[in-house]
């Protein structure tokens, strides 16, 4: 069903569903005919529905609504108060699915595809770049607005590199930004960047991490018109327009 979704983002292999999806992905069934697919993560204090996919030839009978409420339920009894995901700005039939379930827009993303050329070797001196660790995760999360959970749930995945930008040297640094950078999608998620010459150096230190084969990156950025818009202008392309949704539980 992963097609469905209509991305160019490959379908997890097996093994990765295996251990890291099926203990929190749901299957709608029709006697006994699988019609639908929802993933979701419990992070913290939110619920976040990664997929919500149903087959073409049972569409509008109900089968995304119930995946929907079981998920709440679910939640519900994880803990969480409310659930969170993204969503294709243009996908009427989903939006208005999450609408009628009282999500309501958060802010906008945009996924660009970055070249791995246009990053900045020429940053500020005063930018450093070091591994998120596990102690700075509230830190990041609070204070570039990140789902409180989001960076250590991503720690837990084979592969996933974490960096985090400061600025301004000693004594007093700033944070400046933080990615969790995928090499085998190959892409960042999140990545958060409080200028457009940081979002360009944490770029550069992203890029040494990336295959040899691969030349640009998928990044999404989310509530940062002036960061897509200067990725744009550096030869970025845009490839989706989202819209994070958000709703109580
Ligand atoms: C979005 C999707 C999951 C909806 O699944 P579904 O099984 O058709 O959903 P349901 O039958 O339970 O319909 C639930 C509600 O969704 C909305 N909806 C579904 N299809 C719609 C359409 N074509 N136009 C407008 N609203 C629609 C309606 O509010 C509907 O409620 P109603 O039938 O009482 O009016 C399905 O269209 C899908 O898999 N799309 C491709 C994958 C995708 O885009 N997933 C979402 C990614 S965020």
């Amino acid at each position: 069903m992963v097609p469905e979704l209509a991305v160019p983002d490959p379908c997890p292999p097996a093994e990765t569903f295996r251990r890291y999806m099926v203990g929190t992905a749901r299957i709608a069934e029709r006697d006994g005919v699988p019609v639908g697919i929802a993933y979701y993560q419990v992070l913290d204090r939110a619920g976040y529905v990664r997929n919500l996919i149903t087959d073409p030839d049972h569409r509008r009978t109900g089968a995304g609504r119930a995946l929907m409420e079981d998920v709440r339920t679910l939640l519900r009894a994880a803990g969480c108060a409310e659930w969170r995901l993204n969503v294709r700005e243009a996908n009427i039939p989903a939006v208005r699915l999450y609408e009628s379930l009282g999500f309501t827009p958060a802010y906008q993303s945009k996924v660009l595809v970055v070249p791995l050329r246009i990053a900045d070797d020429e940053h500020p001196p005063t930018m450093v770049v070091r591994p998120i660790e596990p102690d700075d995760d509230p830190i990041v999360e609070r204070e570039l607005d990140l789902l409180p959970g989001l960076v250590a749930s991503a720690r837990g995945r084979p592969g996933r590199v974490l960096l985090l930008l400061e600025d301004g040297g000693e004594p007093v640094r700033s944070l400046a930004g933080a990615a969790v950078f995928d090499p085998a999608f190959p892409g960042a998620y999140p990545f958060r960047a409080r200028s457009a010459d940081a979002a360009l150096a944490l770029l550069a230190a992203i890029r040494p991490h990336a295959r040899p084969t691969d030349d640009s990156i998928s990044l999404v950025i989310e509530d940062a018109e002036a960061i897509a818009a200067a990725l744009l202008a550096r030869g970025a392309t845009l490839r989706d327009e989202m819209i994070h949704m958000r709703g109580q539980l």
